[in-house]
């Protein structure tokens, strides 16, 4: 019996063709179906469309509910057993070819919750490249060694919530943290048809996965800029998050002298000026952000007696991030006693950075090459369900670019031949990992 002949031979005692490699142990150059994804993307972006092009698809919103309704349908479309696992995330799961109980789980997905006027390529490109990964298989009978998981994070923008909650890392403060949709992560949870109760049934142990990969667009701008059109990502940043509440004093804005207020929105500039020179102020990639501001009573004719705002920190070394962290409050207390003003810092939410796989890293940019396409390694400035996945098991994760380095945007855009791209890379990386292991 020659090569074919044996692997028809399997195919028929199987049901169905088992993936193998060619003479120079190649995965099979299967082509995923660009066209189909391209379309898929087009009609997930109607969940949450907003008239600047892009999607509002946050998190518990009745938009985020539709689409994942829409995801779910997608999947069993691709032959994929889905079910909803008790912290709300979406699973679809195809079984190994024999059943080998010692062939751990290849995953791969993404999220499809979007920030507050978001566009339309963040998650959405990793969820549904995902799933036509899963459907090219299903068509060309192709079953693994390994079972595989399609898996769609739920709030992954909130905090990296249904990773947190996989890994057995989601705390009882983030379950009560409220987002855009005005739910808590409790309310949400439940209103994805999770619960709660039963979350310590979604904890995955170290040493449970095969392997978890993802595939998202860069959302910044050098895949772009150096026209190379694959990102190995090298490591994930880590994200901290805490709520500044800063105390003055209200008081009437005509009858009280400049030198005798507490003006908590005053302390507030002066410190959003100081994050913004105390990160500036080392070498090094960091980044701080105040993004978010509330200043009450909120009135023209009161002086603001108390601010609440965001600072989130981001770093590739977490010992960095808190570096910084302990500068950023020496001048809060500064700022205090100048201003005559109180600062509270409260931690939300703290995603430790995390380096991508050795292994899985030269197998995506293998499988890239062999596909003809230009690799670079680079850096993730984002966050991704990727780093909490990285705490069970090995992570690789693919990028593809983003137009003009723009996301979080309406205006984000990924062309359509590199999404496909994306995808192919993430097909044949999936299989390479079930033929050679790791
Ligand atoms: O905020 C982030 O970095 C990610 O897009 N969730
Ligand atoms: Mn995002
Ligand atoms: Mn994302």
């Amino acid at each position: 019996m020659n090569r074919r002949e044996f692997n028809f031979a399997l195919a028929a005692a199987t049901g169905g063709l088992i993936a193998h490699t060619d003479a120079w142990g190649h995965a099979p150059q299967f082509r995923i179906n660009g066209a189909r994804l391209n379309q898929h993307l087009k009609a997930l972006s109607e969940f949450g469309k907003n008239p600047q092009g892009g999607v509002s698809r946050v998190a518990y919103s009745e938009a985020d509910r539709q689409g994942r309704e829409y995801v779910l349908g997608l999947m069993r479309d691709a032959h994929l057993e889905v079910s909803i696992d008790a912290a709300g995330n979406l699973i679809g799961r195809r079984e190994a070819a024999n059943n080998d109980d010692r062939l751990l789980p290849i995953l791969f997905g993404s999220h499809i919750d979007s920030v507050p006027e978001g566009g339309n390529y963040d998650g959405d490109v990793g969820s549904l490249g995902a799933i036509e990964v899963a459907q090219t298989l299903a068509e060309h009978r192709v079953t693994l060694r390994h079972p595989i998981e399609v898996i769609i994070f739920q709030n992954e923008e909130g905090g990296l919530i249904g990773s947190e909650a996989v890994i057995g890392a989601l705390t009882g403060k983030e379950l009560e943290l409220v987002n855009k949709s005005g739910k808590t992560v409790r309310e949400g949870i439940r209103f994805l048809g999770g619960d709660v109760a039963k979350l310590p049934s979604v904890r995955r142990e170290p040493g449970s996965i095969a392997a978890y990969l993802e595939l998202h667009i860069e959302q910044g701008g050098t895949l772009e800029a150096e026209r190379v059109d694959i990102g190995v990502v090298e490591g994930i940043v880590g994200i901290n998050w805490w709520d500044v509440t800063i105390e003055g004093f209200a008081n009437h804005a005509g009858t009280t002298a400049m030198n005798n207020r507490q003006d908590a929105l005053l302390a507030a500039a002066k410190f959003i000026e100081a994050v913004n020179r105390v990160v500036t102020g080392v070498p090094g990639r960091q980044v701080g952000t105040v993004g978010r501001i509330q200043a009450l009573p909120g009135a023209p004719n009161v002086i603001p007696g108390k601010v609440i705002c965001s600072l989130e920190l981001r770093d590739l070394d977490a010992a960095k991030i808190q570096m910084l962290y302990q500068k950023i409050r020496a001048e809060a207390d500064q700022i205090a006693k100048s201003s005559r003003v109180t600062f509270d810092f409260k931690e939300l939410n703290a995603n430790i950075p995390a380096p991508t796989d050795q292994r899985l890293r030269a197998l995506i940019d293998q499988s890239a090459k062999d596909l003809g396409l230009s690799t670079r390694l680079l850096p993730s400035g984002a966050g991704h369900d990727a780093q909490d996945m990285a705490r069970i098991g090995p992570v690789g994760m693919i990028f593809i670019p983003s137009i003009g380095g723009i996301s979080h945007s309406p205006r984000e855009f990924s062309r359509p031949q590199d999404i496909e791209n994306g995808t192919n890379v993430l097909l044949q990386t999936v299989m390479r990992v079930d033929q050679a292991g790791l």
